[in-house]
């Protein structure tokens, strides 16, 4: 897994992403690690233009990729089974962006929980009404994928900060 090499792309080629390589991305978020084991977290794709052309102005800002991709992944969890729902999201959403790289593809997070529509609406509502998502699932980010259409430069070792790293004690390197 090149773990450097992942960077967010926010512009996408007009070239669609095949099924399989859609369900290679949800296979890997759907055996991801939970907190107890809730398994909770489900995944909304949008693999059409029409259903992805519909999340433009889902936030009102950081957004501008989806005009360009070619897919997205929503991803909601069930906030009554999962205590750690934000964790268990956050987790299922890094693994589809790490596969997402390595099967040769773009991706971008795009932020919804605690954000808002073009329209002054809660995202997570606008998110839930669009999709018939019911309430009790919370609404965490859209994974945006394409093949990519920019190109942005691996991390390297200058852009590791060891500094941010102690043993055993605060401060102690
Ligand atoms: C919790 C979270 C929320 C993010 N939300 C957005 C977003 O709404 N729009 C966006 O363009 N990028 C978003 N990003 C991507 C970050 O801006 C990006 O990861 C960061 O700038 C580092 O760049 P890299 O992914 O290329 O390493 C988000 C990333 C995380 C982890």
């Amino acid at each position: 897994m090149d773990f450097y090499g992942r960077r967010s792309i926010r512009k996408y080629k007009n070239i669609p992403i095949e099924k399989e390589k859609l369900d290679e991305l949800l296979k890997v978020a759907l055996v991801s690690p939970t907190g107890h084991n809730a398994r909770a977290c489900e995944f909304i794709v949008f693999d059409n233009e029409k259903d992805v052309k519909s999340l433009i102005g889902i936030k009102n800002s950081g957004a501008g990729f989806l005009e360009t991709a070619q897919a997205c992944i929503g991803v909601i969890c069930d906030g009554e089974k999962a205590m750690t729902w934000v964790e268990d999201a956050s987790i299922a959403a890094y693994a589809i962006q790490l596969k997402a790289h390595e099967l040769g593809l773009g991706s971008c997070w795009c932020h919804l929980k605690e954000r808002q529509s073009v329209d002054g609406k809660p995202s997570e509502e606008v998110f839930r009404k669009l999709t018939n998502t019911p309430e009790k699932y919370q609404v965490l980010c859209l994974i945006a994928l394409g093949y990519p259409d920019e190109e942005k430069p691996n991390y390297t070792e200058e852009n590791i900060d060891f500094e941010k790293v102690s043993y055993g004690k605060y401060g102690r390197r």
